[in-house]
């Protein structure tokens, strides 16, 4: 017996794979998503690697019946899958903008969309989406990337608002800088000048994004709605 389904986008690497990893160790059932083929290095029977691209609504229609069938609809949505395509404003291509755009805010409605039904027959749910502090606070190179973030932050508190009476909250979590595929192409001098601005002075890791996550999913987390919870070492504070 689990303790629930959870469904987790882009789970092949990174903050998703350790979030998918958690909650299969907490004794939930993991289905974990990415455009690839892809397995997860522990074979339990509560760890379920699918292959779907967020941002087809076709491929997402298929994936729910699929679930549906095998009675395996999630009660708790973790919209985790994200994109950078970095760029300057002025040189920003279209491409750059559409892509971001519809993985990261439109990616994470359709699998919103097509999940939510199910919580609110059930009376119960909970929706994690991944945002990131360049929502919060901007980031030179990024305006497609913090809009995108940022418009989850909305998403989150006006879905929070409609569908709170209905025992389901919606939150985010808005990571700083974060030592995965993401992150890599920093090189030490770029790291080392973020880290003058980071008071406890490193980058996370995936498991620290991963353990907030499990938290806002638990029973203990029930009167928490509506909210963006910053994980980024001190980088922003208000
Ligand atoms: N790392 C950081 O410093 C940081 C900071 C703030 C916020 N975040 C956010 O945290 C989330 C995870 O980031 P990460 O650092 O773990 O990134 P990552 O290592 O690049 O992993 C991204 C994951 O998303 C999947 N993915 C991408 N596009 C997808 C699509 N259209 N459909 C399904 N899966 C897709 C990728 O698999 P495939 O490529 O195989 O599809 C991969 O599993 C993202 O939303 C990111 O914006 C990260």
């Amino acid at each position: 017996m689990t303790k629930g389904n959870v469904f987790i986008s882009g789970a092949s690497r990174g903050i998703g794979k350790s979030i998918a990893n958690h909650f299969a160790e907490n004794d939930y059932k993991v289905i974990g998503t990415s455009r690839n083929d892809f397995e997860f290095d522990n074979k339990s029977e509560n760890l379920i690697p699918i292959k779907l691209d967020i941002t087809s609504r076709d491929d997402v229609k298929k994936c729910f019946n699929d679930l549906k069938s095998k009675d395996l609809l999630p009660d708790i949505l973790i919209n985790n899958a994200g994109i950078t395509s970095d760029q300057l404003f002025l040189k920003m291509k279209d491409d750059d903008w559409d892509s971001v755009i519809s993985t990261n805010l439109t990616g994470t409605y359709n699998l919103t969309k097509i999940f939510i039904r199910n919580m609110i027959k059930n009376k119960n749910g909970r929706i994690i989406n991944i945002s990131s502090v360049a929502g919060l606070m901007g980031n030179p190179g990024q305006v497609n990337y913090s809009s995108s973030k940022s418009a989850l932050n909305g998403f989150t508190k006006s879905l929070a608002k409609e569908i709170g009476s209905r025992n389901i909250t919606v939150n985010s979590i808005a990571p700083g800088f974060i030592d995965t595929d993401m992150t890599s192409f920093l090189d030490d001098d770029a790291k080392n000048g973020i880290i003058k601005d980071i008071p406890l002075k490193r980058f996370g890791e995936a498991s620290d994004v991963a353990e907030l996550t499990l938290f806002l999913a638990s029973k203990e987390a029930s009167y928490i709605t509506g909210q963006t919870i910053s994980i980024d070492g001190g980088l922003l504070m208000y």
